[in-house]
């Protein structure tokens, strides 16, 4: 394995990986693990033409006592569950999903890294393999499992990004697929990404069709910490689920502070910025668990939040959960299961 300095996301790949194959007169049959190996797909395949495929994102750590343990992976196994239906794609029962991915990391346990703030990512992907020109859902699916020894999702590491304000493309409608981990809604978002990236800024923050409310930061769900209320926006439909998200909104309640699940205006948050009760912005994903925000700015703002460095909620949750992961902090809620 490289010297965990230089792993980075999602670079490197371990050696095996786990596959699954899905026919209708079969169902689920010759799950295996495999070395790590390119695909053999039918070019008529539905998920080259039609965008069959949907994916999750998910953790394995190697403890401070030596386990070796996922995080929550039921919630990403019924979350890809609930995609494949909107998908209209057949998905692996939740058990057999989870015992494939713990028998892969106990083949590639040598792959889990040990140093605190990296662990294993896991990428558990769902395709359409019917080769089939006609617009409708495929008969055939593959499901396959690969692991990436990772550190730092950002280059930025812990310390706060930077984040352009999206006033123009959106990543997602209701009524569309924003809830899912559907490729199709990265290819969406990446012309927003690269042109925010030429401005120096890490990330988008996405709104809703209108460019009314706040849905995102890049692949992350977005807090807001004001003077008496923590805000996150509601799930409506075209807003990603987040393990994460998840995750803070039991802590904080746990933590006995008022946090919300709400629509919010970037009116709300510059109205409380000038007033100067914005005292915090963070992210929260799987890669960087928690991730501050430093700056938002558009064309005609910008807004430096805390003095563009870490503040003390996001740093408090940040050492919560990744306390649990990695088996430093008492696991109250069952979010790890030994692999
Ligand atoms: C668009 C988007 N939003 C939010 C998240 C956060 O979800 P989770 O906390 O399950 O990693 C992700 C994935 O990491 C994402 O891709």
């Amino acid at each position: 394995m490289p010297d965990v300095k230089n792993l980075g996301f999602g670079k490197y790949f371990s050696d095996h990986m786990f596959q699954l194959n899905y026919a209708t007169s079969k169902g689920w049959h010759n799950g295996r693990i495999t070395p790590y190996q390119p695909l053999a797909i039918d070019p008529a395949a539905t998920v080259l033409h039609y965008g069959q495929a949907l994916f999750e994102g998910m953790k394995c750590f190697r403890q401070t006592q030596g386990d070796l343990v996922l995080f929550r992976p039921e919630y990403n196994a019924m979350r890809l569950q609930n995609g494949a239906d909107r998908l209209c794609m057949e998905a692996p029962p939740v058990e057999i999903m989870i015992e494939g991915i713990r028998q892969l990391v106990r083949v590639d346990q040598a792959w889990v890294p040990k140093e605190r703030g990296s662990s294993l990512y896991l990428r558990p992907t769902l395709i359409g393999m019917e080769a089939f020109l006609g617009v409708r859902p495929a008969s055939e699916y593959l499901f396959f499992v690969i692991c990436s020894p990772v550190s730092s999702y950002y280059s930025e590491g812990a310390d706060p990004i930077k984040i352009w304000v999206e006033d123009t493309f959106i990543r997602a409608a209701p009524g569309g697929l924003g809830a899912t981990k559907a490729g199709a809604n990265y290819a969406a978002s990446l012309k927003a990404a690269l042109v925010a990236k030429e401005k120096g800024y890490a990330q988008v923050l996405w709104q809703n069709v209108t460019h009314q409310s706040i849905e995102e930061v890049g692949t992350m769900n977005v807090f807001f910490v004001f003077e008496n209320e923590i805000v996150t926006p509601a799930l409506n439909g075209s807003i990603l689920p987040g393990g994460v998200r998840d995750c803070v909104l039991k802590l904080l309640k746990h933590m006995g502070l008022p946090v919300t699940e709400r629509e919010l205006s970037m009116d709300e948050v510059r109205a409380a910025y000038q007033k100067g009760t914005l005292k915090e912005v963070f992210g929260t994903g799987t890669a960087a668990v928690i991730s501050p925000v430093g700056e938002l700015s558009s064309n005609s703002y910008k807004m430096v939040i805390n003095e563009g460095v870490r503040g003390p909620i996001a740093t408090e949750l940040y050492n919560h959960i990744t306390g649990i992961q990695y088996g430093e902090k008492e696991d109250i809620f069952g979010w790890v299961q030994k692999v």
